[in-house]
């Protein structure tokens, strides 16, 4: 008895002290503020709160961006039907990968690397940033990869004014820095960056 209590506490104490594959919650596909509104209040933000997110506002925010809202198509277009991204996700935990089918953060790396993901200091402080990656292999073009980034990075700001969350996308990093952290093939580039959190 007493050593199935230890045990329990141990595997209790390693969930929380540990990162590890976080499975997140279905996404809410319904609900939400109306388009409209949505439009008028989407905005640029560049003050964030530390407070991490919600596990499912993050599984929201993920969904919006890159999810599936058809068998083998996702929220998003991309031209040829190509696509070709993959969305990191750096939490204050570690490094992460999203796996859209199965709703799972794939850990990557352990530790809190955010400072690593742009020049602006709002970066290290805010509790999300997401990485846009483009697989040259798979996109048509170079070009297209950056008009398939401007609908996942549209589709961020538009959750995160209906949810009433700062964002701010951007273009200023060290591509090199993250290609390294990410530990990217030659043939993926970084194509933006987007800061999400609460406004302090
Ligand atoms: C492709 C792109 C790259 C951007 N890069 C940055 C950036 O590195 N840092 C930043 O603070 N804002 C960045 N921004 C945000 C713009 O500065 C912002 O959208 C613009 O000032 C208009 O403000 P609004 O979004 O509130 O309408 C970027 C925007 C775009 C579309």
């Amino acid at each position: 008895m007493k050593r199935s209590i230890l045990l329990f506490s141990l595997t209790v104490l390693s969930f929380s002290f540990f990162a590890q594959d976080i499975k997140l919650p279905a996404p809410q596909k319904e609900g939400g503020m109306p388009l409209m509104e949505a439009l008028s209040l989407r905005q640029t933000t560049r003050e964030f709160s530390s407070k991490g997110l919600y596990p499912q506002t993050l599984s929201n925010l993920l969904w919006a961006a890159y999810g599936f809202n058809r068998e083998d198509k996702r929220v998003v277009p991309s031209a040829n039907n190509r696509q070709s991204f993959d969305v990191y996700v750096i939490l204050e935990k570690g490094v992460y990968l999203y796996d859209a089918k199965e709703n799972t953060l794939i850990l990557k790396k352990e530790g809190d690397f955010r400072s690593s993901a742009g020049r602006q200091d709002f970066v290290a402080i805010a509790p999300v940033n997401l990485i846009y990656v483009a697989d040259l292999r798979k996109t048509s073009s170079r070009d297209m990869a950056f008009a398939d980034c401007g609908f996942i990075s549209q589709n961020v700001y538009l959750f995160c004014a209906s949810e009433r969350l700062g964002t701010v996308v951007r273009g200023w990093f060290d591509k090199d820095e993250l290609h390294q952290l990410l530990n990217l093939t030659e043939q993926q580039e970084v194509i933006l960056t987007q800061t999400v959190g609460y406004n302090p």
